[in-house]
């Protein structure tokens, strides 16, 4: 359901629940290696030429965990990887590129605790950059 550039939905999904196969996305990624011990994962294609396809990759995967989470599902992201050793595993059409992967799996441990965030005054200025915003002087 996810919207992407002028909704061309230039993208592919490969679910890969395989142990062997996570193994395998594991060692073709070089900041995701703990997806080998994921449940599942989606590898997600988008198309290069669309200047705006990394933008549909991450709304895209941003989605997919928030529905995942809210049946409980935990799930991280991996951008790093070996690329073309990753599309030649899992032999990828030349006018795609994985552009994310996303793991997923019930969490072993139960999450508590606060996200480790900026505040929201050092992200947000008020109409125009660098004038402050007060979340206190929201306009009703
Ligand atoms: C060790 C490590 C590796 C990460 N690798 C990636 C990555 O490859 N691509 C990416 O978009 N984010 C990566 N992230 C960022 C996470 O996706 C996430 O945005 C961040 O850790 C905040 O997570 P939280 O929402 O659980 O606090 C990485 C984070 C950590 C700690």
């Amino acid at each position: 359901m996810t919207g992407s550039g002028s909704n061309i939905q230039h993208w592919k999904f490969i679910l890969v629940q395989d142990r062997e196969n996570l193994g395998k996305l594991a060692r073709d990624s070089t900041s995701g290696k703990w997806v080998e011990g994921a449940n599942f994962a989606v590898i997600v294609l988008t198309t290069p030429t669309f200047g705006f396809h990394l933008i549909d990759a991450g709304r895209v995967a941003q989605n997919m965990q928030l529905a995942a989470w809210n049946y409980g599902v935990a799930s991280g992201v991996f951008t790093g990887m070996n690329r073309a050793a990753l599309e030649k595993d899992f032999e990828i059409s030349s006018d795609l590129t994985a552009s994310i992967v996303v793991g997923f799996g019930y969490p072993l441990r139960k999450i508590i605790g606060r996200k480790n965030r900026k505040p929201i005054e050092e992200l947000v200025f008020a109409e125009r950059y660098g004038e402050p915003f007060d979340p206190q002087q929201l306009k009703t």
